[in-house]
């Protein structure tokens, strides 16, 4: 089902819409998600995805130009029902045109929805140059830092960012 759109983003940006993810999307999502996740393998990755299309549904978006994927995202709510932003990426052809955020807020707008009181994201030092300003902008703020969170060495040093919905309504 298309997404409701607001009348600039109409404008903006005319030819791209988003859609929930399908299993078919999962190859070039995966070749995204690759991107975020230069110290995990596509097995791995495949491994924490796969499973969110299924239990959350209505968290897994993607931004389609015509029948080519530009952008996707996924969320679920993990162990002890902690909000969590898994992955997101847009094509680089297609950055700073608010594909990126156009997907984050249908994700939020789907939190929201479901009642949860925060969201969380984790950047890790290879997403951190360009998320910084993007979650920031986005209501998240830094929550804390953990060294070397999945036994990656200094690479895998993660921040945790959250977005309180009470003190962020947009
Ligand atoms: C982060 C990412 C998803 C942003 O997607 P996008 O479609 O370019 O984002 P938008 O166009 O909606 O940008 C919204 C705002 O974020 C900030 N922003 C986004 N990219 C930026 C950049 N390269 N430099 C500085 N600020 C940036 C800006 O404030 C921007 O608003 P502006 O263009 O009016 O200045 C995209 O750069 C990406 O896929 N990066 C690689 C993967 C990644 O970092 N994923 C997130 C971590 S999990």
């Amino acid at each position: 089902m298309p997404e409701q759109r607001s009348q600039d983003e109409e404008s903006s940006q005319p030819n791209i819409t988003l859609r929930k993810m399908t299993a078919e999307d999962l190859p070039q999502v995966l070749s995204f998600f690759e991107k975020v996740n230069p110290n995990a393998t596509r097995e791995q990755i495949s491994k924490w995805t796969t499973p969110l299309l299924k239990d959350w549904p209505h968290l897994c978006w993607v931004a389609v130009k015509g029948k080519a994927l530009v952008g996707a995202i996924t969320a679920e709510l993990r162990f002890f029902g902690v909000p969590f932003i898994e992955d997101l990426f847009v094509s680089e052809s297609y950055r700073r045109q608010g594909v990126g955020s156009r997907l984050i807020r249908r994700a939020l707008d789907e939190f929201r929805r479901m009642g949860v009181p925060f969201v969380k994201v984790e950047s890790n030092p290879s997403t951190w140059p360009l998320a910084q300003k993007f979650y920031y902008r986005h209501g998240f703020r830094v929550c804390g830092v953990e060294q070397d969170r999945h036994g990656l060495g200094p690479k895998g040093d993660s921040v945790i960012l959250k977005k309180l919905f009470k003190d962020s309504p947009t």
